[in-house]
């Protein structure tokens, strides 16, 4: 069994454990702290990992992650610290659009390669393969393989929005979570008419955690992508 798939089985055999345990079912809430191998937390929040950056090798060995559960029943596993930061502007989102009932969701966070590759699988079946170069990446070379990305979904009313085409058409629910992100050290990272330094078409769902509020706001402020702020830093 390759090393991703056994960390995948771990994630979720502990993720089930920890439910047994508390005695909780299938909720939204439901989270744990897991560690998939022994090293501890040394996390680089500035990692970049992109169509010409692969993962770098030990990144799992390095990185702690919490497990929760979302409310389609998909395990999701966030670096720890990043998830923490996700429930502060989970909370101040969903307090702002309380009128309109709106809860937000994670799709997905981590993916192993393998999950990376069904996704490729999937969506080229569902949307072709144009729509696959723009907006997901090789297996080995997505930031999901990190644990500090995160895509979002979310619940309006009854309404569960979950599938990307309906998720963009939510403009004025993406303006109030993108003016929070900077806040909770998240930033947009494939910002609209950027795709030719991504690489990756506009995606308002896909955040991605950078370590704190200050880098998050200097990235944001700045109006440079993840690529462009790397670059400069490492000059
Ligand atoms: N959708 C982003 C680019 C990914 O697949 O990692
Ligand atoms: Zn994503």
């Amino acid at each position: 069994m390759k090393r991703t798939k056994i960390i995948a089985l771990l994630f979720a055999l502990t993720a089930a454990a920890a439910m047994l345990m508390c005695g909780c079912g299938k909720t939204a809430d439901d989270t744990s702290e897991s560690t998939p191998a022994a090293g501890g937390a040394e996390t680089d929040y500035l990692v970049l990992v992109n169509y010409e950056n692969p993962l770098p090798k030990d990144w799992l060995d390095r990185v702690v992650f919490s497990a929760s559960i979302n409310s389609v029943g998909d395990d999701v596993f966030v670096e720890a610290e990043a998830y923490k930061a996700y429930l502060g502007l989970k909370e101040e989102v969903e307090n702002e659009l309380k009128d309109r009932d709106v809860t937000l969701q994670l799709d997905s966070a981590y993916r192993s390669e393998a999950a990376q590759q069904k996704i490729v699988d999937d969506f080229t079946e569902k949307y072709g393969e144009d729509y696959v170069k723009k907006y997901v990446a090789v297996p080995g070379y997505s930031e999901h393989h990190t644990g500090l990305a995160l895509d979002l979904y979310f619940i309006v009313g009854d309404k569960t929005v979950y599938e990307n085409e309906d998720l963009v058409q939510y403009t004025d629910i993406w303006d109030v979570i993108h003016e929070k992100l900077p806040k909770y050290g998240f930033i947009l990272r494939y910002p609209e008419g950027k795709d030719e330094i991504t690489k990756v078409g506009y995606e308002p769902w896909h955040l991605r955690y950078v370590g704190s509020p200050e880098t998050a706001k200097e990235i944001t402020d700045k109006g440079v992508t993840f690529e462009e702020y790397i670059a400069e830093k490492d000059k």
